[in-house]
């Protein structure tokens, strides 16, 4: 399936789209051309690169179906964009937050440095007998002021029913904030569906983009909560006029975009997106999950070898597939796949694949068999 777009070395079986992902060879290109026309003419076009910038936003905001592209900013990456929702809102002591006790650092981290303000940030535990949404919903209470998981999880690629947290939050009256990383571009997502209220995903792993450039929504009806934390040209109603002494803030994400982009992620991220919505989230779906379902039965099967670390159920998984071998210690059978030119990684004391879309299934085999060797 567009194979003719992925010019990896044949060498190559790349199983680590959850870590950083491979370029198609339309990204290559407009990375190429865009060098080009930097070098050749500098920004003489700039009003095109402009037009470039708004085409992302749009075809991000058509990705997660929010309301309006009014409601997407670009950032540098996950990381910065949860700190704008944990720094920009106002917090009282005894508030808290809840997340996972799966959580990516970069979702921990900043909440756990809002304890100098008082706040609390509880981890749901996800490997009880409740369901993870159960688990989740339990940890809130009057105090809650946000429910901040990961749509999948990193390590465990434990994939979580958003609309039943979004649907739990609204009841609560309180805040909604998805890191999609994991997710966008493996899964559909409907931010309005799910009720987010923030959500954020760099575009370097399953949207085949680069590094350091990410989509930041931000719900409209959110949008006042979070005050800004920085300041420059580029976030004001009238950003280009230098002239005009006074100020006020874009109405739009922009205010959060406070100097100038990165063009040339966004050159590269605008490629991407384009392969992305030619395809169709529908069908890169059905290839990912059948792909991570190829190999959730094959570990399933093989229980005296292998133990299974991703949830298995149809709709607790995307595109990550986590195991452990029974027999040979994870750092030892990293290293020996790293040598036949597989690409995964280690994480969380086990090896995770994460295979896309276009991963042929013969690659697949391959790595399988190689694992029994
Ligand atoms: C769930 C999750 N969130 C965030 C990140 C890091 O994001 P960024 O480097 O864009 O801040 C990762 C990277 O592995 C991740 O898996």
């Amino acid at each position: 399936m567009f194979t003719s777009e992925f010019i990896l070395d044949e060498s190559i079986i790349y199983l680590n789209h959850a870590a950083v992902s491979p370029w198609p060879r339309r990204t290559a290109d407009a990375v190429t051309s865009f060098a080009r026309e930097n070098a050749s003419i500098g920004a003489r076009n700039y009003s095109a690169w402009v037009e470039t910038e708004h085409a992302v936003k749009a075809q991000l905001s058509r990705l997660i179906n929010a309301a309006s592209v009014n409601e997407i900013a670009l950032l540098k990456n996950t990381s910065e964009a949860l700190s704008v929702v944990a720094y920009g809102l106002t917090w009282m002591p005894g508030d808290n937050v809840v997340i996972t006790d799966q959580e990516f650092p970069s979702n921990r981290i900043v909440w756990e440095s809002l304890a100098k303000f008082g706040v609390e940030t509880r981890a749901a535990g996800l490997s009880g007998d409740a369901s993870p949404e159960e688990a989740i919903i339990a940890c809130i209470d009057t105090h809650t002021r946000l429910v901040s998981v990961s749509s999948v999880q990193y390590a465990t690629g434990l994939r979580l029913d958003l609309e039943k947290i979004g649907a739990a939050c609204r009841e609560h009256g309180i805040l909604f904030c998805v890191d999609v990383i994991q997710s966008l571009g493996a899964v559909g997502i409907d931010v309005q569906v799910c009720r987010a209220d923030f959500v954020m995903a760099d575009a370097h792993k399953w949207l085949m983009g680069p590094e350091g450039v990410a989509l930041f929504y931000c719900r409209a009806e959110a949008m006042d909560r979070l005050e800004l934390q920085q300041y420059g040209w580029h976030m004001v109603e009238e950003a280009g006029n230098y002239d005009n002494p006074a100020w006020r803030l874009a109405v739009t994400a922009r205010r959060f975009e406070c100097g100038s982009p990165n063009m040339t992620g966004i050159h590269a991220l605008n490629a991407s997106l384009s392969l992305i919505h030619e395809i169709g989230m529908p069908a890169i779906e059905t290839r990912v999950t059948e792909n991570s379902r190829y190999l959730l039965d094959y570990f399933s099967a093989q229980g005296d070898k292998f133990q299974l670390i991703t949830p298995a159920g149809d709709h607790r998984h995307a595109g990550i597939v986590t195991f452990r071998s029974l027999h040979e210690p994870t750092e030892e059978l990293h290293e020996r796949l790293r040598k036949k030119n597989v690409i995964c990684a280690p994480r969380g004391g086990c090896i995770r694949f994460s295979p896309h879309f276009y991963t042929p299934r013969e690659q697949l085999d391959r790595v399988l068999q190689l694992l029994q060797s």
